[in-house]
């Protein structure tokens, strides 16, 4: 065998990075954000410190009246239920029920939340794959709406309705379906298109105990087909009427779920938010057109119920965060494959001197505020107009964590410690997944349609992070107690 006069190199595969031909790729000017609602974002850190979340009070009402005023026009039987987990701080909720909205909760947590709220249980929508017992008791009582996830829930509110002798609960059943999205959210509810859904429907009818009088499905989230819910409506329909003309049965309640997109932009996905996220008016046109174009004369329309979380809420909120140091990435060469023992050529260890580097900034907020970073890009900007050619960097967050990377190519310029950012939009999911891990969670104001700021939600303290801890006697402490 001959051999190479060459030392093999693996094969290897790099970024090519656009070129920056005429300066910057990102424009010369950066953008900034100074005020939130007329309020300038350096006085809301001078007053509550950093990092801070700060909600837009107009903001929730604009969109929630755009969203309600597309469905009213066009299908005036809609009622909103806000979905609790997207955003569940009481201020927030609060701004949804005197909207007029319901509430759409998950858990036995979220089912009081909104019930310690003052949400009477007929205006609470039940969902989730786990209802214990006694909140599915409670809940049923109270006359919530419950929507069936599964046989063995579908067996639980039987019994709970005969023990109670509760009176014609409004049960619906959850279903999903082919609708063109991928993946089908194939976690939760009975399975429409391969019959799992009927014979649910079955099941109930011949039980007895209680009346199916609602349909329900949630596509998933972030959808930018509208189109599929005109599918999504259109099986409901058929369905409806299927078990209309076979058991008998009046479906008065379609929940079409939640599902919307905000104006935030997926990792990945090419084209801004701006331009590829549907109005309102596309959603409800689809909506509506897929429940009436099945419509049988002289039926009336059911009752459409919507759950949209991060629509409503996305663009309401900020985080502000300060710049605490300057880094650069240093990037090393990949180290090679680890050849087959005894096998294939020798390798040489890449050289370990580091080549390119890049702009990082270490930031005072971290992941474990902004779960979504996971999967939107979200827009960060300086919180002051700063001169210089914006640049690719990277945010590193506060965790002593390497996957503490809030977002990496962020075009901005340079920026010195004490320096303010404002990430956006931030206001669906962050807060109810955040975590306090290494850090207290921030405090959270809400700026007021009439211009106040008022806090919503207290910075953490470690009273309030150790409250729930216990700390049991050591042996030498109960030795002492008993020679004491
Ligand atoms: C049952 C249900 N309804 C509504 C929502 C809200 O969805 P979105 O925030 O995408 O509108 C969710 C979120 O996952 C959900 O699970």
């Amino acid at each position: 065998m001959k051999t190479l006069p060459f030392a093999y190199e693996p094969p290897r595969i790099e970024v090519l990075e656009v070129g920056r031909m005429n300066g910057s790729a990102y424009g010369t000017h950066s953008e900034s954000c100074d005020t939130i609602d007329g309020v300038p974002v350096a006085d809301f850190l001078a007053a509550h410190g950093s990092p801070l979340f700060v909600f837009s009070e107009r903001t929730l009402h604009e969109t929630y009246r755009r969203a309600h005023a597309a469905f009213f026009k066009r299908y005036p039987n809609t009622q909103f239920a806000w979905s609790y987990k997207t955003n569940y701080l009481k201020a927030i909720c609060n701004v949804f029920h005197e909207e007029g909205a319901w509430a759409e909760v998950v858990s036995e947590f979220e089912y009081q939340k909104a019930r310690a709220l003052g949400i009477p249980g007929r205006q609470i929508i039940f969902n989730g794959p786990h209802k214990p017992r006694p909140v599915l008791r409670q809940a049923l009582r109270e006359g919530a709406r419950i929507q069936i996830d599964h046989f063995e829930e579908l067996v639980m509110v039987e019994e709970i309705v005969a023990e109670e002798l509760i009176d014609a609960p409004a049960i619906s059943l959850r279903v999903y379906l082919d609708a063109g999205i991928r993946p089908v959210w194939s976690k939760f509810g009975f399975n429409l298109d391969d019959g799992e859904a009927w014979r649910a429907a079955q099941r109930l009818h011949h039980g007895g105990i209680v009346k199916l009088t609602g349909l329900h499905t949630h596509l998933g989230t972030y959808i930018l087909d509208p189109g599929a819910y005109r599918t999504a409506a259109r099986k409901l329909m058929a369905f409806a009427k299927k078990l209309k003309d076979e058991l008998g049965l009046e479906i008065d309640t379609l929940n079409l779920g939640g599902g919307f997109a905000s104006r935030n932009t997926l990792h990945g996905q090419y084209l801004p938010a701006e331009q590829v996220v549907p109005s309102f008016d596309a959603y409800a046109e689809a909506i509506s057109d897929g429940i009436l174009d099945r419509l049988e004369p002289g039926q009336a329309a059911p009752k459409l119920i919507l759950e949209t979380g991060r629509a409503m809420v996305d663009e309401a909120g900020y985080l502000l965060t300060t710049v605490v140091a300057n880094k650069v990435n240093r990037l090393y060469a990949d180290a090679p494959p680890v050849p087959l023992q005894g096998k294939g050529p020798s390798m040489k260890l890449p050289d370990s001197t580091p080549t390119r580097g890049s702009h990082a900034l270490l930031v005072d907020a971290g992941v474990h505020l902004l779960y979504a970073a996971n999967w939107y890009r979200f827009k960060i900007v300086p919180a002051r107009k700063t001169p210089g050619m914006p640049t690719p960097t990277t945010l590193y967050g506060c965790l002593c964590m390497n996957i503490d990377v809030i977002q990496d190519a962020t075009p901005l310029p340079a920026l010195s410690p004490g320096d303010a950012l404002v990430v956006h939009p931030v206001g669906a999911y962050n807060l109810s997944q955040s975590m306090q891990f290494i850090a207290y969670r921030p405090r959270v104001v809400m700026v007021m349609e009439d211009g106040r700021v008022e806090v919503i939600r207290e910075r953490e303290d470690l009273s309030y992070v150790e409250q729930l801890e216990r700390m049991p006697a050591t042996r030498r402490q109960l030795k002492e107690l008993a020679f004491a």
